[in-house]
């Protein structure tokens, strides 16, 4: 916790342990022809420790390996943990960004504070960052892809009884990544769940934490049983509130050319995706609400044509149309049921600046090398 009285250090020395047999580089080619999305890990991992009795301590860059845990690891029995995801890009001259990394470092942090544990210095979340990009850089993919990089931390005292930890873990690894979805279709379809939520008012539905995702997957498998790509969440107190689909945030594109998303209240997570879209839409004149809107008048607003598009926003997912929306009681399409132009005009400037192929008005582009 933020009230630790140990010292925090503002940056730590990382011991570097290079691997002694990374992959051969025509078996690593092979990899990155199709990586998928998740499947595939670079050479190394970073590691940083603490304990409550000597604050942050022993970072190390070293050959990525299994973890040895103790089966008391409060993790394993409280699910104290939090993650991050962010991409690092190749850029044409052979260099290589992240896409604001300080914003996923304070989003640790406050998920840090949510489930009681420890902040991490930004400077330490962004040099390990940068310290295993820069390792493994042989490991970005080219083209489309990238690498994303997933820091997280999690409780490690060998511990039963239920309090916070007094030791914890923070890893960053790597996985060389291309599209989220499988799907060749234009857009993909969400199911409504009409009996789990994801996250109620004073929950944890703002932090970035493994038990969100584990309190997601029936209602994800639910969504996959039906056909659909992602479950999309309503809120848990009226049951008709659009939040956010399981693992990234929703935008609505009307016939006057305004657009919607649901507005940070606590239940849903503040996408970086999400806070860099509404930036760019107003750079663009576009007017655009952070307000509450229902299942109801989603399917209203498909039917009469006046909703237009409709999209799912994420570091995973960049900008992925969403074209048709089953529940229980019937499906409806949205505009032709695949993709709009204001969808895929957002998504080309998001990307465009994310893989430096346009200006970065915003500074948001953090050279690693
Ligand atoms: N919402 C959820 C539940 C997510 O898992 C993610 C992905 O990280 C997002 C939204 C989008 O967040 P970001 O744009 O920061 O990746
Ligand atoms: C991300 O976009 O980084 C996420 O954590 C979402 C998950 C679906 C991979």
């Amino acid at each position: 916790m933020s009230k630790t009285k140990i010292s925090n250090p503002q940056s730590l020395k990382f011991a570097r342990v290079p691997h002694p047999s990374p992959l051969a580089a025509d078996k690593r080619a092979a990899l990155l022809k199709n990586p998928g999305f998740g499947r595939v890990f670079t050479d190394h991992m970073v590691t940083v420790r603490y304990h409550e009795s000597q604050g942050w301590h022993d970072a190390r860059i070293e050959p990525r390996a299994p973890i040895p845990m103790d089966p008391a690891a409060a993790v394993l029995h409280y699910a104290q943990e939090i993650f991050e995801g962010l991409k690092a890009y190749r850029t044409a001259d052979g260099g290589a960004t992240l896409f604001r990394p300080e914003q996923n470092a304070r989003r640790f942090q406050q998920s840090a504070e949510r489930l009681a544990m420890p902040e991490l210095p930004e400077s330490v979340f962004l040099e390990a960052c940068d310290l295993l990009v820069s390792t493994d850089r042989e490991w970005i993919p080219d083209g489309d892809g990238s690498l994303y990089l997933r820091p997280f931390m999690f409780a490690n005292e060998i511990f039963l009884g239920v309090k916070p930890s007094s030791d914890y873990l923070f890893m960053v690894i790597a996985s060389s990544v291309g599209a989220y979805f499988k799907t060749d279709a234009p857009a993909v379809s969400v199911w409504v769940s009409p009996d789990y939520t994801r996250a109620a008012p004073g929950g944890t539905g703002a932090a970035k934490c493994g038990g969100n995702y584990a309190a997601s997957l029936l209602a994800q498998a639910e969504a996959t049983k039906h056909g659909c790509d992602q479950v999309v969440f309503l809120d848990a107190v009226d049951r008709r509130w659009v939040e956010e689909l399981g693992g990234m945030n929703i935008f609505f594109v009307f016939d006057d050319g305004s657009m919607v998303t649901p507005p940070l209240g606590g239940t849903i997570l503040p996408g970086i995706t999400r806070s860099s879209l509404l930036t760019l839409a107003k750079d663009k004149g576009i007017a655009v609400r952070e307000e509450r809107y229902s299942i109801q008048q989603w399917k209203a607003d498909a039917v009469s044509g006046r909703l237009r598009e409709a999209f799912a926003c994420g570091t995973a997912a960049v900008v992925t149309p969403i074209g048709t929306v089953r529940a229980p009681d019937g499906e409806f399409t949205i505009g032709n049921g695949g993709s709009g132009a204001r969808t895929e005009e957002l998504k080309s400037v998001l990307v465009g600046i994310q893989r430096g192929r346009t200006a970065d008005p915003h500074g948001w582009i953090h050279r690693v090398f």
